[in-house]
Formats: structure tokens, sequence, C-alpha cells
């Protein structure tokens, strides 16, 4: 039975968490004003790419002017060659940790890292344009995401095949996940979180100290972790498609088909070359040799947002995603699949090893829509507001109790709206 829940209230509380981690102030390195929802007060203060596009596409729900506000601040800081990093350090507070060193390029106080996130900002900024269809909006928005989108295809696509890569599973935006674990030689099924962050810290300071100073072309050649990854991939396909909607719309039907062109080639290599026969499911290529590791992670579900998933190949993720042993657990979807030695349901900060989350919840709730499968998305997303409404928005949720864990106050969190 699908509980009944008081959706005016989740917005209000939404929109209240939103404003509350709301920065705002001058910045004396980039000489600019800066306002941005960062992802939790305490623990994550910078502006997150990720996190900023998720913030946006549930302001677009609550608060257009926020929403526009929020994505115009992220492309603020954009390089000139189109590169935007996976964090902003705004305003006048020291970075403290050395990580945030590690994972940037030589400065005594780099402005941001030289890391990606999931590509979610042409689909945000889409998201954002349909509300009002401010063309003003988007005339600022257009000329950042064309050269952003060309500056991953230009510089993360080493074999020429369409699909971009990740450097360091930070750049997943899922930090710890089981799928990384026999790249990066965890061998243990419950490995130490301090042990398994290091040797992720070490690959930064290796990508810093040895290539040196994040020179892409030395990292790519070296071939130590360079992944086609699932879910990035099949964001950078929704981003493009979403990018040739925002050229279509603002009468550049040459770029439009541009971008189209690419979407589709995007999704035709992930079918083609992610898909495992055996399972149904889709799994990361790794290096050069194009190795899949078939751990059963949430990524694996991730083509269910492509548009030209077939069928017989959307109903083959949707028996797993259905499966009591895999992923159909009491507060679906989980981060693993409970059948995975590695499941580990209420690890806290060991992240993205068997909680479930809610930006991959979205993420698959649009996909099931989009396939056909929309009783099974509000039985998610119904499940994802109980969790909200009775655990407040935490960062994660355990998927057997639906007890919230690790920060609170999470604002990716409030993408529950968009949900219903
Ligand atoms: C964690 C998550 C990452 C997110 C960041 C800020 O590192 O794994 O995806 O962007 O926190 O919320």
């Amino acid at each position: 039975m699908i509980p009944t829940f008081d959706a005016a209230l989740l917005r209000d509380r939404a929109l209240a968490l939103l404003r509350r981690n709301l920065h705002q102030g001058y910045d004396p390195y980039f000489r600019r004003h800066y306002a941005y929802v960062c992802p939790a007060r305490r623990r994550y203060h910078w502006q997150w790419f990720w996190d900023s596009c998720f913030h946006a596409i549930a302001f677009s729900r609550l608060d257009l002017a926020l929403a526009k506000q929020e994505l115009l601040n992220l492309v603020s800081v954009q390089e000139s060659d189109g590169f935007i990093g996976h964090v902003t350090h705004w305003g006048r507070r020291p970075i403290l940790s050395i990580w945030g060193y590690f994972q940037s390029r030589l400065s005594l106080r780099p402005h941001h890292t030289a890391l990606i996130q999931p590509p979610v900002l042409a689909y945000a900024t889409w998201r954002v344009f349909q509300a009002d269809e401010d063309k003003a909006f988007l005339r600022e928005m257009l000329p950042r995401l064309n050269s952003y989108y060309r500056w991953l295809a230009e510089h993360r696509d080493p074999d020429g095949d369409g699909l971009i890569s990740i450097i360091t599973p930070y750049e997943s935006g899922l930090d710890h996940s089981p799928a990384y674990d026999a790249i990066l030689n965890v061998r243990s099924q419950r490995p130490s979180r301090v042990i398994t962050e290091l040797r992720l810290r070490l690959l930064d300071a290796r990508h810093l100290l040895l290539s040196p100073n994040y020179n892409l072309e030395h990292i790519l050649a070296w071939d130590r972790f360079v992944l086609e990854d699932v879910l990035v991939n099949c964001s950078y396909a929704e981003g493009l498609w979403a990018l040739s909607e925002l050229n279509r719309a603002a009468a550049q039907p040459a770029q439009a088909a541009a971008w189209e062109d690419m979407a589709q080639g995007v999704e035709a290599g992930i079918l083609d070359k992610c898909y495992d026969p055996a399972t149904g499911l889709y799994f990361n290529l790794e290096g050069r040799a194009e190795r899949q590791h078939p751990v059963l992670t949430v990524t694996a579900l991730f083509p269910l947002i492509l548009r030209s998933l077939p069928r017989a190949r959307a109903n083959g993720i949707v028996r797993h995603l259905t499966d009591p042993n895999e992923f159909w657990l009491a507060y679906p979807v989980p981060s693993v699949a409970r059948s995975e030695p590695s499941f580990d349901p209420s690890r806290e900060r060991f992240l993205w090893r068997g909680p479930t989350w809610l930006n991959t919840n979205w993420f698959l709730v649009r996909g099931l829509r989009l396939h056909g499968y929309g009783q099974l998305a509000d039985t998610i997303a119904h499940r994802s507001a109980e969790m909200v409404l009775r655990e407040g928005f935490r960062e994660y949720y355990n998927p057997l109790t639906g007890q919230g864990m690790g920060v609170r106050g999470f604002g990716w969190s409030t993408l529950v709206v968009d949900m219903l």
C-alpha cells in the first residue's frame, strides 16, 4: 500500500533547508560576489558541482530565482577552456584539509579542484529553463554549457569512442563504492574505511605530484585509474540531450543537431560496451582494455535513464531492481545490492556501500517513468518521501529500516520534491 504523506509540508521543509544552507558573500580571490547552497553546513561548506545541479532542480519547484542563481554561480568560475572543477572554494575561509590541495592544481589557495563530477549541469539548466522559458537566463548559460561539454568530449575521451572517462572514484560522485575496489586493489569484502580512503587520497596525490600537476595527457596515458563509468556516462548522455534541446530553444539548430548526434552515440556506446549479457546489467569499463567488474551497485541500473534502452533490456534491469535479494529492500534503492558480500547498510562515513541515497533514487524514478514503469517509480518516490518526513533530509538512509544516516540538513535530499 502507498503511504499517505503531506507533499506541501515536504516542500516547505525543502525550501527552508535549501535557504538555510545558502552561503553568500564577497570572494576576494575571484573578486566577485557569490551565492550558492552548500551540501551541508557542517561537513560540506564549499560549492560541489553535482550537488548544486540537484539543488537547482529542487529549487525549480520551489523558488525559480534561487534556481537560476545556483547555476549561474556554478558556471561563473568556468575556465577559458570550458572546465569547471568539482568543488569551488568560495569566500575567505582557508582550505584546511590537505585533501582539498591533493585534488587541485598546485597553488597556495586553489580556487577549485582539477576534478569533474557527473555532468548533470545541462539537464539541470534545461529543467530550470523549462519552468519559465527565461531567454536571458538561457543566453547566459548556453555558451558556458556548450564549452563545458566540448571540454569533456575533447579531454576525457582518450579512446575516441564517445564515452568519457573519470580518473578517480571521487569523480563518479560515489566515492567509496565497491564497484572500484578491484581496480584499487582493495581485496577484502569488508575493507577498512581508513585504508580504502587512503588509497583514494594516494591516487589524488599521485596525480598532483607525479603526473604532475594534473596533466591529463599524462594521467590518461598512465592508465592506472581511467574508467568509463556507467553512471557518469548515462548522466553525460542525458546532459547532451538537454543541451540539444537548449540549443534548439536558442534557435541554434545546427549546434542542436550536433549534440543530439553525440547523445545518440553515447547511448549506443553504453548499451553496446557496458552491457553484460550474463546478468542483463551494465558495468564500468576499466582502462584501455575496457575490462568490466561485475559488482551489483546502483550504477549497474543507470541505463534506465537512456532514451534508446530497448524494452527487453529495461525489463532485464527491472528484474534486478525488484529482486528482494538484490535491490528491492524495504527502503529502495540501496547503493549496493544485498547479495553482494560488500553490502554494508548501516556503516556511516564509508560512503556508497549499501545505504539508499535520494539523488540516485531521483534518477531511477525518472528512468522508470520514461520506460513505462510508473507504479514502481511511484513506490520508490513514496518510500523516499516517507523517509524524509520521518527522519529529515539526511545524507543517506538505511535501506532495511529507513533510518537517517550521515549528515543532517543535506541539500540534495530535497530532490524528493521533484519525484512526487
Ligand atoms: C560526498 C559524495 C559526493 C558529494 C559530496 C558533497 O563526497 O560522495 O557525491 O558530491 O559528498 O555532498
